[in-house]
């Protein structure tokens, strides 16, 4: 792998995220996404699907636009957006014509969308070196009454970063319900001959709905 998973990983604030997302968007899909088999968005459509999701949908760090990719091979005719931080992934995102919509923003910030979005959606966010609970306020914010979300949380920051009691705070005070946890793998077969260290990640995802 070339620019790689080990670094994305270990990144230690916003700057240096997006200056590794900078260099990583032109060889995600073909170098990482390909050669890890990367499950995860296609998990996450799924899920989504399965809690029969609406739209219009918001992909939270829509990257390349992966997951986006997946719900429309599953059927999923809505609207959807993305909101990412990395202008260099949001132009691979755009070049595949799916989203209605692209914002760049950072989403531990409160976001300048308006609140329409009747689904909410994001694959690989949520994990070491990126985004903690603190960003889901932000999404809430932008959620219509009753919208689905499917968010994968990788397990490594599950309860280190806080993820589990943040999930429960929001249901404990009304402002989420339906709270549903899925456990998958985030790669195929094939990413234990490549990063043996990442090879067996496994992710929850947090299905849940807004009040
Ligand atoms: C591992 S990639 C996942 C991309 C895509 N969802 C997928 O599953 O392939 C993580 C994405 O989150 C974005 N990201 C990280 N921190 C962010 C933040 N604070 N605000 C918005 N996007 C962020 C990165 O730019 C990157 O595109």
């Amino acid at each position: 792998m070339d620019q790689g998973l080990k670094g994305a990983l270990g990144l230690t604030g916003p700057e240096a995220c997006l200056a590794y997302y900078r260099d990583w968007a032109a060889s995600y899909d073909q170098g990482f996404a390909s050669e890890m088999q990367y499950l995860l968005p296609a998990h996450v459509a799924a899920a989504f699907m399965g809690a029969r999701g609406q739209g219009p949908v918001l992909d939270v760090g829509a990257g390349t636009g992966l997951l986006a990719d997946s719900l429309r091979q599953m059927g999923f005719q809505h609207p959807i957006d993305a909101v990412d931080f990395s202008v260099e992934m949001l132009e691979r995102a755009a070049e595949k014509r799916i989203y209605a919509g692209l914002f760049q923003a950072d989403i531990t910030r409160p976001l300048t969308l308006p609140r329409r979005y009747g689904g909410i959606v994001s694959s690989g966010t949520f994990t070491a070196g990126h985004v903690g609970p603190g960003a889901l306020p932000n999404l809430l914010a932008v959620a219509a009454p009753q919208a689905q979300f499917a968010l994968s949380i990788n397990r490594r920051v599950w309860t280190a970063a806080g993820f589990d009691v943040a999930l429960e705070a929001l249901a404990g005070d009304g402002k989420i319900s339906d709270l549903h946890l899925i456990e998958v793998e985030v790669y195929g077969a094939a990413a234990a001959g490549i990063d043996a260290e990442h090879a067996a990640d496994r992710a929850m995802i947090a299905l849940f709905r807004a009040a």
